[in-house]
């Protein structure tokens, strides 16, 4: 069975000037924040980094789900992982040894998780999965928020689906990308178990609102 599934708002989208304003609109609300990184290399664009995910925690105790659009995440991770993230998910794209990667992750503190950008097949990775907590599945091009979400990336989701219960794994499905009410049914459908929401969230009128309503379409309660 799927377990219930997780909402998590992308502050990506929020005002950057009133980040833990942004964060306390969603408590109680949320499951997870997403925080994502980006350095102007993996991706082109530039968001935050470590000392702003470092202030933030102190500032809400929802779990922070990191993805780390960067080059060179051996270099960087690990600190996500000490400065109390739950998540901490890097790019396959961007690391030769995801399972080393992951089991630092674990040995620092955080859960691990493998992102897999629009162009990288899943096929590769699927023998990965029972060494990572989570398996993120970009629904977009990964590097800016509102984009349209891409229904020809579901074929991985569900393929991962496959995989994760033919081997009864322990694995967070979660798709990040254009993520909205009219796109999260058939992300469920296919087998996501994990929610990743920007502008669906930080551009609604209530925030708190539009998470119920997308939890009440993935299929969940409350
Ligand atoms: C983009 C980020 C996403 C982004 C999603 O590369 O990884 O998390 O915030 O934003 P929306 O939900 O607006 O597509
Ligand atoms: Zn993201």
């Amino acid at each position: 069975m799927t377990p219930s599934p997780i909402i998590a708002p992308s502050i990506l989208a929020a005002d950057f000037a009133r980040l833990a304003d942004a964060v306390h609109a969603i408590e109680g609300a949320a499951d997870w924040v997403h925080v994502d990184v980006m350095d102007n290399h993996f991706v082109p664009n530039l968001t935050i980094g470590l000392p702003v995910v470092q202030s933030l925690r102190k500032a809400t105790t929802i779990p922070f789900d990191v993805h780390l659009m960067i080059t060179d995440p051996e270099r960087w991770a690990p600190g996500y992982a000490e400065a109390g993230a739950y998540n901490v998910t890097f790019h396959a794209e961007a690391t030769d040894d995801p399972v080393a990667l992951a089991k630092t992750l674990r040995a620092a503190g955080s859960k691990a998780g493998l992102a897999i950008d629009r162009d990288t097949a899943i096929e590769p990775y699927l023998d990965l999965l029972p060494h990572v907590d989570t398996l993120l599945i970009m629904t977009i091009k990964a590097g800016f928020g509102g984009q349209k979400f891409l229904p020809g990336m579901l074929d991985k989701v569900r393929e991962v689906r496959r995989r994760i219960d033919a081997d009864s794994l322990e694995v967070r499905l979660e798709v990040d990308g254009g993520i909205a009410a009219e796109t999260i049914e058939q992300a469920a459908e296919a087998g996501a178990d994990a929610f990743v929401a920007g502008t669906a969230v930080y551009g609604a009128h209530d925030p708190a609102r539009a998470i119920a309503e997308l939890r009440a379409l993935a299929g969940g309660v409350g």
